[in-house]
């Protein structure tokens, strides 16, 4: 294509004089200030970023459709869920630690963020990769981020941080289990499954509730990175899985996901033998067996990434009627975290840009003006009740989906159930999940990472937690690590052998 010189235009519209040459006093004189559209060009240059999200902040993603092929109404009565629906959605991939240009192929638990245009309203699943999480109540998430970012005076990613976090929570011990295994680096975006990893409620339309957890299989299979590959791609290629998400899109090769769901009867939660609402656990499938649902496809690469990708704004306090949230300490912490992020990082009106906006017809929402407000009522009431007859809700009673809760106010864990205990689910994944040559590379990567500057008394701790899943694997990671460098292990960084984040 050849040069086109037809003019571009300034922000007020009007044709821009020059996109090459500055307006100087001569050839070679200063430039001069009511050069309006140097000034412009320059002044919005310096703010064409948003802050990079806090976490998850490398990623990327496409849209779609989710099509429901089986009828699970008995459940839930949410629209979008039912038999033959089908709904726009995008989904947003992305690492946890690392920032804005970080390696894709960094082993960290990947993002798995879905919002589903339905027509009751966005219903946002921003989960994981992975079923559980590494904490189980809220209050620890800021000082877990922290510990896996970057420490204070070097500014460097520090595994010692990481280890004694941690060693310290052994509730990590399921995820970081996940982590260090072969699930830790997925080949693709397009080959690992999701989970909303919560528990969550379904209520359907004779108002009965049930527990449910959200499974997306990939048809893709699941696929993993070895160490040594993930090494050598994160120097090739930092943005290994987000260009092969968007050229397998741009070629027709949509990739597509299998949502099934497990559901637990109401009343079951009082007494199963797990806390059903610890996130740091997964519902046996023998206890609570997966349900087919339907298909999500991904089929439309965004046109820009920075209005599409950046600027898109998932939170796990939307959800629809027929969904709703459960007593998880994590969940509840989260219902608040995300939207409050949006205001900071991209403008209290976020949910008006068109990636983020719902596709409801005729919706009255009681929010009005502040930066960048787009949509607007006109002269309509502006508050509620009104006369004027603008609508407003009036719901009274109980919550239809709420929960019993009555106790003092008290800072304390979960009440702990028979089989709940921290270690014991990430053991069976070593011992019963995982076959010789898995169990193998694990070693490696552990010994490997905590031979990546941990110190003691970290690395004392660090053999206890992994004897604690499992005895023998503990006993393999220390042997390993002693071997490398001899029984008194010094303090202070060796090489690192690899780049682990949370
Ligand atoms: C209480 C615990 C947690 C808090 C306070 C928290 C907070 C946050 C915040 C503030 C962001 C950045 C949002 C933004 O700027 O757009 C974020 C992103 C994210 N979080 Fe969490 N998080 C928590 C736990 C979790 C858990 C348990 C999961 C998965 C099961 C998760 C998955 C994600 C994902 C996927 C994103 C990226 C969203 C996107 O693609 O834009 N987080 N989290």
């Amino acid at each position: 294509m050849t040069e086109n010189t037809a003019g571009s235009t300034t922000g007020n519209g009007a044709p821009a004089p020059s996109d090459r040459n500055s307006l100087t006093v001569g050839p070679d004189g200063p430039i001069l200030l009511h050069d309006h559209h140097l000034i412009e060009q320059q002044a919005h240059f310096n703010r064409e970023r948003v802050p990079e999200r806090n976490v998850h902040a490398k990623g990327s993603g496409a849209f779609g459709t989710l099509e429901i092929t089986e009828d699970i109404s008995r459940y839930t009565r949410a629209a979008a869920l039912q038999p033959g629906v089908k709904t726009d959605m995008l989904a947003r991939f992305s690492t946890v630690a690392g920032e804005l240009g970080s390696p894709d192929t960094w082993r960290d638990p990947r993002g798995f963020s879905l919002k589903f245009y339905t027509s009751e309203g966005n219903w946002d699943l921003v989960g994981n990769n992975t079923p559980v999480f590494f904490i189980r109540d809220t209050m620890k998430f800021p000082h877990f981020i922290r510990s896996q970012k970057r420490s204070g005076a070097s500014g460097l990613r520090d595994n010692n941080m990481q280890w004694d976090f941690w060693t310290l929570n052994p509730e990590s011990a399921h995820q970081v289990t996940y982590l260090m295994g072969d699930r830790g680096i997925p080949r693709t975006w397009r080959h690992m499954n999701g989970y909303g990893s919560h528990t969550f409620m379904l209520d359907n339309a004779a108002g009965e509730k049930s527990w449910v957890k959200f499974h997306f299989h990939s048809d893709q299979g699941v696929e993993c990175l070895t160490q040594q590959d993930a090494n050598r791609i994160a120097g090739e290629d930092s943005d290994f899985h987000r260009r092969d998400l968007f050229e397998a899109i741009e070629a027709g090769d949509f990739p597509s996901w299998r949502l099934k769901i497990q559901v637990m009867p109401y009343d079951d939660a009082r007494t199963y033998r797990i806390n059903p609402f610890d996130l740091t656990k997964t519902w046996p499938h023998a206890d609570y067996p997966l349900i087919d649902v339907g298909t999500m496809t991904l089929n439309r690469n965004p046109e820009n990434h920075f209005a599409q990708i950046e600027q898109a704004a998932f939170e796990p306090s939307a959800v629809v009627p027929g969904i709703g949230f459960s007593p998880d300490k994590m969940l509840l912490g989260r219902v608040f975290a995300y939207a409050d992020a949006h205001r900071y990082r991209i403008g209290p009106n976020y949910q008006q840009l068109p990636v983020n906006r719902h596709r409801v017809e005729g919706a009255y929402t009681y929010q009005f003006d502040g930066p960048m407000a787009y949509d607007h009522t006109a002269d309509r009431a502006k508050y509620a009740p009104n006369t004027t007859g603008e609508p407003f809700s009036d719901e009274t009673g109980p919550a239809v989906d709420g929960w019993e809760a009555d106790g003092s106010f008290v800072r304390d864990a979960y009440t702990l159930r028979a089989d709940d205990d921290d270690f014991s689910q990430a053991g069976a994944l070593v011992r019963d999940v995982w076959d010789d040559d898995a169990r193998d590379r694990f070693v490696a990567t552990v010994a490997g990472h905590l031979m990546g500057g941990v110190s003691e008394p970290v690395l004392e701790k660090a053999f206890d937690y992994w004897k604690n899943v499992d005895a023998d694997t503990g006993k393999r990671i220390e042997e390993a690590v002693r071997a490398e460098r001899g029984t008194d292990v010094a303090p202070g960084p060796t090489e690192a052998e690899d780049v682990v984040s949370a």
